[in-house]
Order: structure tokens, then C-alpha cells, then sequence
């Protein structure tokens, strides 16, 4: 992590072609020349004079946790690289069905990982607190503690994290990043890595007549993944407020029902699980539901994840005008700033200057105050439905779009305030 101003810690995420038979100990001289020469430049296959890293690697990047997206631009004083070479899987999830007479939703999905699927979600989600630097931490000291062979009875410290706030912050997607983030940095100790993901509602909707028997069946196959002490295990629970809805339900009834039966033999397989030193779990919990007390018990970290600040709010939305622009949709984004610049001003002076493309996504970014991650990520899109006369013409203005996204983001409020509550 960045210990200070004058020494940054870059992680070099280098990813290693399926072909490529070279070892960490083989391509290492060759990436410090890369750096050497090209500094952060980020790599994605095309032709340099380093050829052992054209024919073996499919793209080198570099990320600084610090930063609000990840990636990293500038870094000045004293840098350590730490170098994570890998491959990735685009194997895509396997079902893990258990009852094989109904077609319902799965009871978990197992993923490879690295995937495919979760490439760069880690950097795509934006937060003005430092959550994803204290989660990565969290991770680093469960790992310490036991690779010191730390005494849990003297000190205890479970592998649960809890992620809970309202609905659309990015919860999911920061486990499964986090997951993937972590097989990537643990890449040189562990051999195989994988995300198990345990759908909470399913438990209730498929075995509502049958007995917590089956979710020892559903563990017993990540016992065996855990047994083996070069995999690393990550059980993502979501939604585990369907727990607490499960027991409140058969409250109201004299017997104590089967989904009791299926939430006890679930904490009770956490607990034996959570003992190994190669397993995390992870979970999330919308606050509109209870949380189960018994489950929020087992967490070591409850993090509330808030609804985007302006802040985040204007890393978020450019990010998606530098899309657009990838893509051809927009034309030009001109001199917007990045908010690492806006930083380096200040704000005031922002709101004292004329109306720069720069000060108007700001002030969108303030009037969209209250919108999830989830409804921002969609402006953009429903923003160009109302552009789309202007695409591929001389009126393909940014200034113009930034009007088409205001008008959006009212309508989003406009909305919202006919909705039934
Ligand atoms: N802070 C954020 N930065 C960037 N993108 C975000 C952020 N929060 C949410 N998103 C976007 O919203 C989408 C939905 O996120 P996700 O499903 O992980 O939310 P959630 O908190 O799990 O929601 P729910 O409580 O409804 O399950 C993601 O695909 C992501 O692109
Ligand atoms: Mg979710």
C-alpha cells in the first residue's frame, strides 16, 4: 500500500498468455525491463522490443490502491514494484446443482479465478472512502496472523466480512472484485484459486421441504477445495438477510421449521470452513431486510457501503464520457478534467470560473446526489437515447450530452417521486 507521499507501492498486474510455459522466475528480468524502459506505460499486446514479453504476456497494467480508481497515472519519490504474474480463466462459472429433479436457480456457482468475467470490475467501482484499501488490508492481516501461527484462542479473528448498505452500491460486485483481487495478489502462494457463491434465497426457494442436510452436501464440496491447502477458497454469501427472513418467518409457527434448520446448518458449516487459513467469506446484505444476528456475529468487518458523494459521483460518470469517447459515441471530450486534477484546484475556484464542461459535470455530479452506483452507471445510456439525433454529427458536442445527462438525471428524480413508497 502507499505508506506515504515520497514511497508509493506499485502493484504490477501481469497477465501471462495460457500458452506460455514460462515460470515467475523466467519472466521477471524481462518485466524490470519493461519498467525500466516504459515506466507505467500499461502493455496490451502491442509489438516491443522485449520480445520474451510479446510472446508471453497479454497485458502488463499498473495499480496504485490508494487511488480512487486503482489505476495509476503519475508517482513521484521512491517506488517498489511488486510484480503478480498470472493467467485467466475464461472457463465461465460452473452450476452446482444438488437436487436434480427441479430446474430452479442454483444452489452455488463456482468460478475459476482470475475470470474473465471479473477482469478490471475491481477498478471500475469507485468509492471516496477508503474501503477497498482497508478490505485489501484486512485480507493481508488475516494471512499474516496465520502465517505467524498467531493463537486464535488469544487472539481471535474470524475470515467473515460483511458488506451492508442500500441497494445498488456495489456490494456484489466489490466481493467478486475483491475476490478476484485477491487471487491476483495471492497468485504466487496459491495454486488455484476459487469464488464459491452460495445464493442465499435459493436455500429457501429449493429445499423449503427438505432438511438442512443438503447444505451439508452443498459444503462438503468446498470442505474438499479447502482441504487442499494450495487452493484458496472465497464463499461469497449474498443477500444473507433471506437468513434472518427465513427465522422471523418461523417465528410465527409452533414447529421449528426446515429453514431454520437450513440457516443453523449453514452457520454451522461457516464456522467449520472458517478455520482453514485459505478460506474468506464474504457477504452482503441490503439494509431494507434484517440481518440475521448470528450471522452479523461471525463478521469481523461490517462495512456500510454509502450511496456515491459528488466526488465519486464525477470519477464515475467520467469514466463513462472517456467510454463513450473509446467508443466513437462521443467525438471529443475536450479539456474535461480527471478528479485527480480537480483536486489539485480548488473547488471554489471551479464554481468562479466560466461554465467549463469541467464545472458542468460537477454540478451534475452534485445534483445526482442520492442516485445508487447502479442508477449512475445507467445515465449515461439513457442520456444518449435523448442525444442520439446529435451522434455522427457536426452537433456532437460534449456540452450538448452533459445537457442530454441533466436531463436524465431530473427525470430519474421526476420519477422517483411518483413511485409508490
Ligand atoms: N461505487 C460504485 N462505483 C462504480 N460503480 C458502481 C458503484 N456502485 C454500484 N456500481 C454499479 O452498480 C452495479 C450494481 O452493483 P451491485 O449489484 O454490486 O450492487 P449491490 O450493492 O450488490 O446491490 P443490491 O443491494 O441491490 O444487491 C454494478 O455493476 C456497478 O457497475
Ligand atoms: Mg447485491
Amino acid at each position: 500500500m502507499n505508506g506515504n507521499q515520497n514511497h508509493t507501492v506499485i502493484n504490477v498486474e501481469v497477465v501471462k498468455k495460457l500458452s506460455s510455459r514460462l515460470t515467475r522466475e523466467q519472466l521477471n528480468p524481462s518485466l524490470k525491463e519493461y519498467v525500466e524502459k516504459y515506466g507505467i506505460k500499461e502493455y496490451h499486446g502491442e509489438a516491443n522490443e522485449i520480445n520474451i514479453l510479446c510472446s508471453n504476456v497479454d497485458s502488463i497494467t499498473f495499480h496504485d490502491d490508494t487511488n480512487m480508481g486503482g489505476k495509476i497515472s503519475v508517482c513521484n519519490g521512491t517506488v517498489d514494484h511488486q510484480y503478480h504474474i498470472f493467467t485467466i480463466e475464461d472457463s465461465g462459472p460452473e452450476l452446482q446443482e444438488l437436487d436434480e429433479k427441479e430446474d430452479q436457480v442454483p444452489a452455488a456457482i463456482h468460478w475459476q479465478l482470475p475470470s474473465s468475467e471479473f477482469h478490471g470490475l475491481w477498478e471500475t467501482l469507485i468509492y471516496d472512502t477508503n474501503v477497498k484499501v482497508e478490505l485489501l488490508n484486512f485480507v493481508q492481516t488475516t494471512m499474516l496472523f496465520s502465517d505467524r501461527g498467531v493463537n486464535s484462542n488469544i487472539i481471535s479473528w474470524n475470515r467473515v466480512v460483511l458488506l451492508h448498505g442500500p441497494p445498488g452500491t456495489g456490494k456484489t460486485s466489490l466481493c467478486k472484485a475483491l475476490a478476484q483481487k485477491m487471487a491476483i495478489r495471492l497468485s504466487h502462494r496459491y495454486l488455484n484459486s476459487q469464488l464459491v457463491e452460495i445464493n442465499s434465497h435459493s436455500l429457501f426457494s429449493k429445499w423449503f421441504s427438505e432438511s438442512g442436510k443438503l447444505v451439508m452436501k452443498m459444503f462438503a464440496r468446498i470442505q474438499e477445495l479447502v482441504e487442499d491447502p494450495d487452493c484458496l477458497v472465497i464463499v461469497l454469501i449474498d443477500e444473507v438477510e433471506s437468513l434472518a427472513r427465513a427465522r422471523q418467518s418461523a417465528g410465527s409457527s409452533n414447529e421449528p421449521s426446515d429453514s431454520v434448520r437450513v440457516v443453523n446448518a449453514l452457520l454451522t458449516q461457516i464456522d467449520q470452513i472458517k478455520r482453514f487459513p485459505n478460506v474468506l467469506i464474504l457477504s452482503t446484505s441490503n439494509i431494507s431486510g434484517t440481518i440475521d444476528l448470528a450471522f452479523v456475529d461471525r463478521a469481523d468487518i461490517k462495512q456500510f457501503i454509502g450511496l456515491p458523494t459528488p466526488r465519486a459521483i464525477y470519477a464515475i460518470y467520467y469514466s463513462c464520457l472517456q467510454e463513450l469517447l473509446r467508443t466513437g459515441i462521443l467525438k471529443t471530450i475536450g479539456s474535461l478534467k480527471a478528479i485527480q486534477d480537480l483536486e489539485a484546484i480548488s473547488f471554489d475556484e471551479i464554481a468562479d470560473s466560466v461554465e467549463t464542461p469541467t464545472m458542468q459535470l460537477w454540478s451534475l455530479s452534485k445534483l445526482s446526489q442520492g442516485l445508487s452506483g447502479r442508477t449512475l452507471r445507467k445515465i449515461p445510456f439513457l442520456a444518449c437515447s435523448v442525444f442520439t439525433h446529435c451522434i455522427d454529427t457536426t452537433n456532437n458536442t460534449l456540452s450538448m450530452y452533459l445537457d442530454a445527462m441533466k436531463q436524465t438525471i431530473q427525470k430519474q428524480f421526476d420519477d422517483r417521486s411518483v413511485m409508490p413508497q
